[in-house]
Protein backbone atom coordinates (compact mmCIF):
# COMPACT_ATOMS: atom_id res chain seq x y z
CA UNK A 1 0.00 0.00 0.00
CA UNK A 2 1.01 3.86 -0.22
CA UNK A 3 3.28 5.65 2.31
CA UNK A 4 0.90 7.25 4.28
CA UNK A 5 -0.70 10.52 3.84
CA UNK A 6 1.03 13.53 5.88
CA UNK A 7 0.14 17.45 5.82
CA UNK A 8 2.57 19.63 6.89
CA UNK A 9 0.71 21.50 10.74
CA UNK A 10 3.25 24.44 9.39
CA UNK A 11 4.08 24.61 12.61
CA UNK A 12 7.38 22.43 13.40
CA UNK A 13 7.01 21.10 17.36
CA UNK A 14 3.07 20.24 16.52
CA UNK A 15 4.63 17.82 13.67
CA UNK A 16 7.09 16.71 15.93
CA UNK A 17 4.38 15.68 18.27
CA UNK A 18 2.85 14.15 15.70
CA UNK A 19 6.30 11.90 14.54
CA UNK A 20 6.25 11.12 18.23
CA UNK A 21 3.20 9.96 18.25
CA UNK A 22 3.38 7.74 14.89
CA UNK A 23 6.45 5.68 16.51
CA UNK A 24 4.29 5.07 19.74
CA UNK A 25 1.46 4.00 17.89
CA UNK A 26 3.25 1.93 15.67
CA UNK A 27 5.06 0.33 18.88
CA UNK A 28 1.48 -0.36 20.53
CA UNK A 29 1.37 2.25 23.00
CA UNK A 30 -2.11 3.99 21.67
CA UNK A 31 -3.11 5.80 24.90
CA UNK A 32 0.20 7.68 24.78
CA UNK A 33 -0.05 8.11 21.17
CA UNK A 34 -3.55 9.48 21.58
CA UNK A 35 -2.20 12.33 24.01
CA UNK A 36 0.48 13.37 21.78
CA UNK A 37 -1.71 14.29 18.85
CA UNK A 38 -3.92 15.63 21.22
CA UNK A 39 -1.27 18.31 22.32
CA UNK A 40 -0.52 18.43 18.73
CA UNK A 41 -3.84 19.39 17.68
CA UNK A 42 -3.70 22.26 20.67
CA UNK A 43 -0.82 23.86 19.09
CA UNK A 44 -2.27 23.44 15.95
CA UNK A 45 -6.13 23.28 15.44
CA UNK A 46 -6.36 22.58 11.94
CA UNK A 47 -3.80 19.64 11.85
CA UNK A 48 -5.71 17.25 9.31
CA UNK A 49 -3.50 14.70 9.38
CA UNK A 50 -3.00 14.70 13.41
CA UNK A 51 -7.24 14.88 13.79
CA UNK A 52 -6.78 11.30 11.31
CA UNK A 53 -4.57 9.73 12.83
CA UNK A 54 -5.79 10.31 15.77
CA UNK A 55 -9.29 9.27 14.93
CA UNK A 56 -7.89 5.81 13.98
CA UNK A 57 -6.48 5.58 17.28
CA UNK A 58 -9.29 5.79 18.88
CA UNK A 59 -11.25 3.62 16.94
CA UNK A 60 -8.04 0.90 17.29
CA UNK A 61 -8.76 1.76 21.11
CA UNK A 62 -12.42 0.98 20.73
CA UNK A 63 -14.10 4.45 21.48
CA UNK A 64 -16.34 5.13 19.06
CA UNK A 65 -17.95 9.08 19.41
CA UNK A 66 -14.56 9.71 20.12
CA UNK A 67 -13.30 8.76 16.89
CA UNK A 68 -16.07 9.82 14.90
CA UNK A 69 -15.52 13.65 16.52
CA UNK A 70 -11.85 13.49 15.34
CA UNK A 71 -12.59 12.35 12.14
CA UNK A 72 -14.75 15.24 12.03
CA UNK A 73 -12.05 17.37 12.91
CA UNK A 74 -9.71 16.14 10.28
CA UNK A 75 -12.74 16.92 7.05
CA UNK A 76 -13.15 20.34 8.95
CA UNK A 77 -9.86 20.59 8.91
CA UNK A 78 -9.36 19.58 5.16
CA UNK A 79 -12.02 20.50 2.90
CA UNK A 80 -10.59 18.00 0.36
CA UNK A 81 -10.24 15.76 2.58
CA UNK A 82 -7.40 14.24 1.13
CA UNK A 83 -6.95 11.81 3.92
CA UNK A 84 -10.32 10.20 3.33
CA UNK A 85 -11.94 11.26 6.78
CA UNK A 86 -16.22 10.72 5.08
CA UNK A 87 -14.86 7.40 4.25
CA UNK A 88 -14.19 6.42 7.89
CA UNK A 89 -16.82 8.10 8.67
CA UNK A 90 -19.29 6.16 6.22
CA UNK A 91 -17.67 2.95 7.56
CA UNK A 92 -17.88 4.06 11.28
CA UNK A 93 -21.57 4.12 10.19
CA UNK A 94 -21.86 8.07 11.44
CA UNK A 95 -22.17 9.29 7.29
CA UNK A 96 -24.45 8.15 4.67
CA UNK A 97 -22.66 6.21 1.74
CA UNK A 98 -21.92 9.24 -0.44
CA UNK A 99 -19.16 9.35 -3.69
CA UNK A 100 -15.15 9.39 -2.80
CA UNK A 101 -13.63 12.74 -2.49
CA UNK A 102 -11.72 12.79 -5.45
CA UNK A 103 -8.67 14.34 -3.62
CA UNK A 104 -8.83 11.18 -1.07
CA UNK A 105 -8.07 9.02 -5.01
CA UNK A 106 -6.10 11.58 -6.33
CA UNK A 107 -3.43 11.61 -3.36
CA UNK A 108 -3.73 7.86 -2.31
CA UNK A 109 -2.65 7.65 -6.25
CA UNK A 110 -0.05 9.83 -6.82
CA UNK A 111 1.35 8.36 -4.04
CA UNK A 112 1.05 4.76 -5.28
CA UNK A 113 2.31 5.23 -8.48
CA UNK A 114 5.70 4.60 -8.18
CA UNK A 115 5.23 1.26 -7.19
CA UNK A 116 1.78 0.82 -8.33
CA UNK A 117 2.85 -2.13 -10.57
CA UNK A 118 4.79 -4.48 -8.50
CA UNK A 119 2.47 -3.88 -5.79
CA UNK A 120 -0.39 -4.66 -7.84
CA UNK A 121 0.70 -7.90 -9.99
CA UNK A 122 3.26 -9.44 -7.48
CA UNK A 123 1.27 -9.01 -4.18
CA UNK A 124 -2.23 -9.17 -5.32
CA UNK A 125 -1.74 -10.84 -8.24
CA UNK A 126 -4.11 -8.10 -10.58
CA UNK A 127 -6.18 -9.98 -13.10
CA UNK A 128 -8.44 -7.03 -14.23
CA UNK A 129 -7.38 -6.72 -17.57
CA UNK A 130 -7.00 -10.00 -18.62
CA UNK A 131 -10.44 -11.12 -17.59
CA UNK A 132 -11.82 -7.80 -19.58
CA UNK A 133 -9.88 -8.84 -22.50
CA UNK A 134 -11.16 -12.40 -21.79
CA UNK A 135 -14.66 -10.87 -21.66
CA UNK A 136 -14.65 -9.16 -24.39
CA UNK A 137 -12.98 -11.41 -27.24
CA UNK A 138 -15.90 -13.88 -26.26
CA UNK A 139 -18.51 -11.56 -26.71
CA UNK A 140 -17.03 -10.31 -30.10
CA UNK A 141 -16.84 -14.48 -31.20
CA UNK A 142 -20.54 -14.34 -30.29
CA UNK A 143 -21.47 -11.83 -32.91
CA UNK A 144 -18.70 -13.14 -35.12
CA UNK A 145 -16.98 -10.11 -35.21
CA UNK A 146 -12.86 -9.75 -35.20
CA UNK A 147 -12.03 -8.30 -31.31
CA UNK A 148 -10.81 -4.91 -33.39
CA UNK A 149 -11.42 -1.50 -32.08
CA UNK A 150 -10.96 2.02 -33.62
CA UNK A 151 -11.09 3.87 -30.50
CA UNK A 152 -11.29 2.77 -27.08
CA UNK A 153 -11.44 5.07 -23.61
CA UNK A 154 -9.37 3.63 -20.94
CA UNK A 155 -11.41 4.74 -17.63
CA UNK A 156 -9.37 4.94 -14.69
CA UNK A 157 -6.47 4.04 -16.57
CA UNK A 158 -3.72 4.15 -13.75
CA UNK A 159 -0.45 3.11 -15.40
CA UNK A 160 -1.79 1.58 -18.37
CA UNK A 161 -2.25 -2.17 -17.53
CA UNK A 162 -5.60 -2.51 -19.54
CA UNK A 163 -4.24 -0.63 -22.40
CA UNK A 164 -1.13 -3.21 -22.68
CA UNK A 165 -3.52 -5.93 -22.90
CA UNK A 166 -5.68 -4.64 -25.25
CA UNK A 167 -2.89 -2.80 -27.16
CA UNK A 168 -2.97 -5.21 -30.36
CA UNK A 169 -6.85 -4.93 -30.97
CA UNK A 170 -7.13 -1.09 -30.58
CA UNK A 171 -5.90 1.47 -32.97
CA UNK A 172 -5.89 4.74 -30.67
CA UNK A 173 -6.60 4.40 -27.16
CA UNK A 174 -7.36 7.32 -25.02
CA UNK A 175 -6.42 7.26 -21.19
CA UNK A 176 -8.54 9.26 -18.70
CA UNK A 177 -7.43 9.17 -14.85
CA UNK A 178 -7.44 11.56 -11.61
CA UNK A 179 -4.43 10.89 -10.46
CA UNK A 180 -1.07 12.92 -12.21
CA UNK A 181 1.26 10.86 -11.22
CA UNK A 182 -1.00 7.66 -12.73
CA UNK A 183 -1.20 9.58 -15.90
CA UNK A 184 2.32 10.32 -16.36
CA UNK A 185 3.37 6.38 -16.01
CA UNK A 186 0.30 5.72 -18.43
CA UNK A 187 2.34 8.42 -21.07
CA UNK A 188 5.97 6.86 -20.60
CA UNK A 189 4.04 3.51 -21.43
CA UNK A 190 3.65 4.93 -24.76
CA UNK A 191 0.61 3.00 -25.18
CA UNK A 192 -2.25 5.99 -25.53
CA UNK A 193 -2.65 8.50 -28.36
CA UNK A 194 -4.09 10.77 -25.69
CA UNK A 195 -3.85 10.82 -21.83
CA UNK A 196 -6.08 13.43 -19.79
CA UNK A 197 -5.91 13.96 -15.93
CA UNK A 198 -9.50 14.46 -15.01
CA UNK A 199 -12.39 12.64 -12.98
CA UNK A 200 -14.19 10.10 -15.67
CA UNK A 201 -17.53 11.25 -15.77
CA UNK A 202 -15.67 14.81 -16.48
CA UNK A 203 -13.59 13.20 -18.97
CA UNK A 204 -16.17 11.51 -20.96
CA UNK A 205 -18.72 14.73 -21.25
CA UNK A 206 -15.71 16.01 -22.82
CA UNK A 207 -15.89 13.65 -25.68
CA UNK A 208 -18.30 13.97 -28.55
CA UNK A 209 -21.23 11.72 -28.95
CA UNK A 210 -20.64 8.59 -30.92
CA UNK A 211 -17.08 8.80 -30.54
CA UNK A 212 -15.80 5.52 -29.42
CA UNK A 213 -15.95 1.70 -30.15
CA UNK A 214 -14.95 0.59 -26.95
CA UNK A 215 -14.73 1.33 -23.40
CA UNK A 216 -13.11 -0.12 -20.33
CA UNK A 217 -12.47 0.42 -16.92
CA UNK A 218 -10.20 -2.08 -15.17
CA UNK A 219 -10.61 -1.85 -11.12
CA UNK A 220 -11.31 1.29 -11.47
CA UNK A 221 -15.49 1.68 -11.08
CA UNK A 222 -14.80 0.53 -7.51
CA UNK A 223 -14.05 3.82 -6.58
CA UNK A 224 -17.80 5.18 -7.78
CA UNK A 225 -20.62 4.53 -5.17
CA UNK A 226 -23.22 5.15 -7.89
CA UNK A 227 -22.23 3.62 -11.19
CA UNK A 228 -25.41 5.14 -13.43
CA UNK A 229 -23.99 9.22 -14.15
CA UNK A 230 -20.68 7.43 -15.52
CA UNK A 231 -22.48 5.00 -17.94
CA UNK A 232 -24.99 7.20 -19.31
CA UNK A 233 -21.97 8.93 -20.35
CA UNK A 234 -20.40 5.87 -21.76
CA UNK A 235 -23.67 4.95 -23.89
CA UNK A 236 -23.74 8.35 -25.06
CA UNK A 237 -19.87 8.30 -26.42
CA UNK A 238 -20.14 4.71 -27.81
CA UNK A 239 -21.19 4.28 -31.50
CA UNK A 240 -24.29 1.63 -31.93
CA UNK A 241 -22.55 -2.08 -31.63
CA UNK A 242 -19.78 -0.27 -29.51
CA UNK A 243 -19.10 -2.16 -26.10
CA UNK A 244 -18.00 -1.52 -22.57
CA UNK A 245 -16.27 -4.18 -20.06
CA UNK A 246 -15.32 -3.15 -16.68
CA UNK A 247 -14.53 -4.60 -13.30
CA UNK A 248 -16.14 -4.22 -9.75
CA UNK A 249 -16.14 -5.59 -6.21
CA UNK A 250 -19.19 -7.53 -5.45
CA UNK A 251 -20.93 -8.46 -1.90
CA UNK A 252 -23.79 -11.40 -1.41
CA UNK A 253 -26.42 -8.12 -1.12
CA UNK A 254 -28.15 -6.51 -3.81
CA UNK A 255 -26.79 -2.39 -3.41
CA UNK A 256 -23.28 -0.87 -2.86
CA UNK A 257 -21.30 -1.03 -0.06
CA UNK A 258 -18.35 0.43 1.21
CA UNK A 259 -15.69 -2.48 2.31
CA UNK A 260 -13.32 -2.07 4.87
CA UNK A 261 -10.49 -1.36 2.26
CA UNK A 262 -12.31 1.67 1.22
CA UNK A 263 -13.62 0.24 -1.79
CA UNK A 264 -16.93 -0.31 -2.90
CA UNK A 265 -18.35 -3.34 -3.10
CA UNK A 266 -21.54 -3.24 -6.07
CA UNK A 267 -24.20 -6.08 -5.47
CA UNK A 268 -24.71 -7.93 -8.94
CA UNK A 269 -28.49 -6.42 -8.98
CA UNK A 270 -27.05 -3.26 -8.46
CA UNK A 271 -24.85 -3.45 -11.66
CA UNK A 272 -27.56 -4.49 -13.69
CA UNK A 273 -30.07 -2.11 -12.31
CA UNK A 274 -27.61 0.56 -13.50
CA UNK A 275 -27.00 -0.54 -16.65
CA UNK A 276 -30.14 -1.52 -17.46
CA UNK A 277 -31.37 1.93 -16.10
CA UNK A 278 -29.20 4.12 -18.71
CA UNK A 279 -30.13 2.23 -21.89
CA UNK A 280 -27.24 -0.61 -22.38
CA UNK A 281 -27.22 -3.90 -23.06
CA UNK A 282 -26.24 -5.84 -20.52
CA UNK A 283 -24.55 -9.15 -22.68
CA UNK A 284 -22.49 -10.67 -19.83
CA UNK A 285 -22.26 -10.52 -15.86
CA UNK A 286 -19.51 -13.70 -14.72
CA UNK A 287 -18.62 -13.83 -10.92
CA UNK A 288 -14.75 -13.32 -11.09
CA UNK A 289 -12.67 -12.18 -9.32
CA UNK A 290 -9.86 -9.32 -10.25
CA UNK A 291 -7.10 -9.39 -7.36
CA UNK A 292 -6.52 -10.90 -4.19
CA UNK A 293 -7.26 -9.39 -0.74
CA UNK A 294 -5.74 -11.18 2.65
CA UNK A 295 -4.21 -14.01 0.05
CA UNK A 296 -7.79 -14.88 -1.17
CA UNK A 297 -9.41 -13.89 -4.17
CA UNK A 298 -11.52 -10.77 -3.53
CA UNK A 299 -14.80 -11.61 -4.82
CA UNK A 300 -15.63 -9.53 -7.95
CA UNK A 301 -17.84 -9.24 -11.16
CA UNK A 302 -17.37 -8.85 -14.76
CA UNK A 303 -19.88 -6.87 -16.30
CA UNK A 304 -19.78 -6.99 -20.51
CA UNK A 305 -22.60 -4.03 -21.81
CA UNK A 306 -23.22 -3.11 -25.30
CA UNK A 307 -25.14 0.16 -26.94
CA UNK A 308 -27.42 -1.34 -29.39
C1 LIG B 1 -6.68 0.28 -9.03
S1 LIG B 1 -6.25 1.46 -10.21
C2 LIG B 1 -6.49 0.58 -11.74
C3 LIG B 1 -5.70 1.19 -12.87
C4 LIG B 1 -5.81 0.49 -14.21
N1 LIG B 1 -7.14 0.57 -14.74
C5 LIG B 1 -5.34 -0.93 -14.13
O1 LIG B 1 -6.09 -1.84 -14.48
O2 LIG B 1 -4.18 -1.14 -13.71
C6 LIG B 1 -7.60 2.57 -10.19
C7 LIG B 1 -7.34 3.84 -10.98
O3 LIG B 1 -8.58 4.53 -11.11
C8 LIG B 1 -8.35 5.90 -10.93
N2 LIG B 1 -9.62 6.52 -10.52
C9 LIG B 1 -10.35 6.24 -9.42
N3 LIG B 1 -11.48 6.96 -9.40
C10 LIG B 1 -11.46 7.71 -10.53
C11 LIG B 1 -12.35 8.67 -11.09
N4 LIG B 1 -13.50 8.98 -10.48
N5 LIG B 1 -12.02 9.24 -12.26
C12 LIG B 1 -10.85 8.93 -12.88
N6 LIG B 1 -9.97 8.03 -12.39
C13 LIG B 1 -10.27 7.43 -11.24
C14 LIG B 1 -7.25 5.99 -9.91
O4 LIG B 1 -6.58 7.22 -9.94
C15 LIG B 1 -6.38 4.81 -10.31
O5 LIG B 1 -5.37 5.17 -11.20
Amino acid sequence: MPARLFLSSGDLVADRRFDFARDLQLKGDLVAAADLLLQATELAPTFASAWFTLGEIREQLGERAPAIAAFREAQVADPDDRHGASLRLMLLGAERLSAMPPAYVRALFDQYAPKFEAALIDDLDYRGPALLFKAVVAACNEVRKPAFFKRAIDLGCGTGLAASAFARGVDHFVGIDLSPRMIEKARSSGLYAQLQVSDMLEGLRDRPEASADLVLAADAMVYLADLAPVLREVKRVLVPGGMLAFTVETHDGEDVILGEGLRYAHGAAHVRASIGEVGLKLSRLEHSSARNEDNAPAPGLVALAVKS
